[in-house]
């Protein structure tokens, strides 16, 4: 799995929020993107996930332009949200939603929803109602609710900006399994955490330039 950024830019009216030559991201990666308030972590992540159209220039997912992606479903790039949304129903409910009816059978869908749920710490919590929960728990909910569906890429917007020390770890044995299956993580997040420190590279947007700051040579092949 490869992502390529070619020449992208944001623009607001006449303000130009970034602009990105190139970047590149390949399986397995995990990015922690840094930058103040307002630098365009949100803006860039949306538009690598294909919420948002750059201004110019265009996403490419293994030779494919990202306008094209809808037609391959298996080329999951998911954002969540710093807010997590949560459906009503219960937890079980909102993990086993975004299979939907993908499995063949009700005990693989069962047995997938029960990992998930095992991995995000929220097997106690299984049949309680969603809206309940905590905003440490929604937090994990909306990322069990991405995990079963084995994405490609994952961006996670301030991740742990609610979380306490045992969440942080849940969550950062979750990344590591999603990182074990090849997928690509970039989060952002003000603060430095054992999710952070797992991430191989770092990038800084700055004055509507992304910058490598990075890189951990232990990752060289990636480079
Ligand atoms: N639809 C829009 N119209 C005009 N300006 C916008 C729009 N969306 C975002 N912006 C501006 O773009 C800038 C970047 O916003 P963005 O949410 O990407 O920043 P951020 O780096 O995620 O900040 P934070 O750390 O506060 O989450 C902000 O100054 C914001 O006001
Ligand atoms: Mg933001």
């Amino acid at each position: 799995m490869r992502i390529q950024v070619q020449g992208i830019s944001k623009k607001y009216g006449e303000r130009m929020l970034f602009s990105i030559p190139s970047l590149e991201i390949g399986s397995g990666q995990s990015l922690h993107l840094q930058g103040e308030n307002g630098a365009g972590k949100t803006t860039l992540m949306k538009i690598l996930a294909g919420l948002e159209r750059p201004s110019s220039g265009s996403i490419i997912l293994n030779g494919i332009d990202s306008r094209s992606w809808w037609k391959r479903p298996h080329y999951k790039v998911i954002y969540l949200h710093q807010t997590p949304f949560v459906f009503s129903g219960s937890v079980s409910d909102n993990v086993r939603f975004g299979l939907g009816y993908q499995f063949s059978s009700r005990r693989d869908l069962d047995k997938r929803v029960e990992a998930v749920l095992e991995l995000a710490g929220l097997t106690q919590l299984a049949m309680q109602e969603a809206r309940t929960l905590s905003g440490g728990e929604k937090q994990r909910l909306a990322l069990a609710r991405a995990a079963i569906l084995e994405p490609s890429m994952l961006m996670l917007d301030e991740p742990t900006a609610n979380l306490d020390a045992e969440s942080i770890k849940i969550v950062t044995e979750m990344v590591t399994s999603l990182s074990a299956q090849e997928c690509c993580i970039m989060l952002s997040s003000h603060q430095k955490t054992s999710l952070t420190q797992l991430c191989q590279r770092q990038l800084q947007l700055k004055a509507g330039q992304l910058l490598e700051v990075f890189a951990n040579p232990e990752y060289s092949k990636y480079a």
